[in-house]
């Protein structure tokens, strides 16, 4: 099939959709991002992710490149040209195209707008689900604003890519301390030997995830015990369920971290009632 994608006040075909060699997302990672999830047809949590986008674009001074209806309505359009049901809807604003200096241009410079999207199968997700996922720790080297949602994901990039060689699936970044703070590209929650659920403050060491919102969103109404606080990896080893959230994956249980099982070494039961009831929770906004 065909897909299409929207560039800079355009839709075309993806194999033919380019930015310019100065555009400042290409040239220094001047670009802020969202990925949003799409499932049966219903865009999940929009309001929060584009809430987010414009708090990424508020934290890097670049203006809006249209007002949020006209943003939304080309979501849709792209997502119906791609005819996506299930799968996500990406929008990346960069400070626009400029000769290469690294101070902002002139402000008739215009950001850059991009969107994408693609299908994803829902039955691959459910078997990621249902075994669980391993993963690997790696020193979070990142920089300091990982609040902001940049797309200056080098280190996260790395990181992924070694866990991938050595067989798992994500990459869990931990800092000076000892303390997990999030996944290359998910956030990371565990049942602790209480049966409280953990998962970071969101201080400037993570990036404040949307699910992660909804999640907590979720627990509340199953009246799950909750704890936004660090913890170490050690304490992680050593947890009754770990599972990382992020916007295409929703809640997936790690089974296995640096080799090391967890707990019985299958996902656990409350990963799975969080998932079961994620979709009631979360806003739904129908293409
Ligand atoms: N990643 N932490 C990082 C570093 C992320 O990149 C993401 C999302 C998350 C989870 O956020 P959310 O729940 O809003 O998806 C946490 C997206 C999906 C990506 O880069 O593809």
């Amino acid at each position: 099939m065909l897909r299409f994608a929207y560039v800079n006040g355009r839709y075309v075909r993806h194999a033919d959709a380019t930015v310019h060699i100065e555009d400042r997302g290409l040239m220094f990672g001047d670009a802020v991002y969202e990925v949003c999830q799409v499932a049966q047809g219903f865009l999940v949590d929009m309001t929060r992710h584009l809430d987010r986008l414009d708090r990424s674009l508020s934290q890097i001074r670049i203006r809006p490149p249209m007002p949020r209806a006209a943003l939304v309505g080309i979501m849709r359009e792209v997502l119906r040209r791609n005819r996506v049901v299930n799968g996500l809807v990406y929008v990346q604003v960069s400070r626009g195209v400029a000769r290469r200096d690294h101070v902002f241009p002139t402000p008739d410079v215009r950001a850059s707008l991009i969107v994408t999207a693609k299908s994803l199968n829902p039955a691959t997700i459910a078997a990621k689900h249902a075994a669980g996922v391993s993963a690997f720790t790696a020193p979070d080297n990142r920089w300091g604003r990982v609040d902001i949602k940049t797309v200056g994901l080098l280190p996260n990039v790395l990181a992924r890519q070694q866990a991938k060689e050595a067989g798992g699936y994500e990459a869990i970044f931990v800092d000076a301390e000892g303390n997990v703070t999030e996944g290359a590209a998910t956030n990371l929650w565990i049942v602790d030997k209480a049966g409280t659920l953990v998962t970071r403050p969101a201080d400037p060491g993570i990036l404040r995830g949307i699910t992660r919102t909804t999640l907590l969103d979720v627990a509340a109404t199953l009246g799950l015990p909750v704890a936004e606080r660090r913890f170490s990896v050690a304490e992680m080893l050593e947890a009754r369920e770990v599972f990382i959230t992020g916007a295409t994956t929703i809640c997936l249980p790690i089974v296995s971290i640096d080799g090391r099982t967890i707990a019985n070494g299958h996902p656990g039961i409350i990963a799975q009632k969080i998932r079961d009831a994620f979709f009631d929770v979360a806003e739904k906004t129908a293409i």
